[in-house]
């Protein structure tokens, strides 16, 4: 198996974390894997904080769903863009750039033996006021990184046949 497959399959959404500090390489290496993640254009109209400041972290947890595993992992990622015109398809880059960044990222640190999860469960204005993110960008998306305190199995899925057809579409 690839590695990259091996990350696929291996990674999970991690809701508790372990204080146990990241390695600054690993964290570099999380964070290169996403400065190579395509961009529309490759425009990178991407952008990220890495949060490590504890005081910081327990402010965020307030406007995120208290989630409190923000408070615990020694590492919040947080991305965001500059909303603009939308691309030909509809689609708004940024959002589509950040994603596929901290896809990126998220693979790479459980290859690192680094658990994430998604983050879409929070007060955007609060968040970017808390992070000093200027008031033209919006933050798509954040994840705490660290080691993970739980190991749950893997989460069901659709079939193939639930969500690909092939040639055209059909029910
Ligand atoms: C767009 C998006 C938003 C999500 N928001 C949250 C969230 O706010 N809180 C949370 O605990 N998990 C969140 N998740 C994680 C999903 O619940 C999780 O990916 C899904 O249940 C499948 O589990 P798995 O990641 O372990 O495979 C989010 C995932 C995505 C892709």
């Amino acid at each position: 198996m690839s590695a990259v497959v091996k990350a696929i399959q291996d990674r999970r959404s991690i809701r508790a974390y372990t204080t146990k500090k990241v390695e600054e390489e690993k964290l570099n290496q999380v964070l290169e894997a996403g400065r190579m993640a395509p961009t529309a254009n490759n425009l990178q109209n991407i952008r990220f904080i890495v949060v490590k400041d504890q005081e910081t972290r327990n402010k965020m947890v307030d406007f995120a769903g208290a989630q409190g595993f923000l408070k615990d992992a020694p590492v919040v990622l947080v991305g965001f863009g500059e909303p603009g015109d939308p691309m030909r398809c509809g689609e708004q880059a940024y959002t589509v750039d950040v994603s596929i960044t901290l896809s990126y990222m998220m693979l790479t640190a459980t290859e690192l033996g680094l658990g994430t999860c998604w983050l879409a469960n929070f007060d955007e204005s609060k968040i970017k006021e808390i992070l000093n993110i200027p008031s033209n960008m919006q933050v798509v998306a954040m994840s705490p990184l660290g080691y993970a305190a739980e190991s749950p199995e893997q989460r069901s899925r659709k079939s193939l046949e639930q969500i690909v057809s092939f040639d055209k579409y059909s029910d």
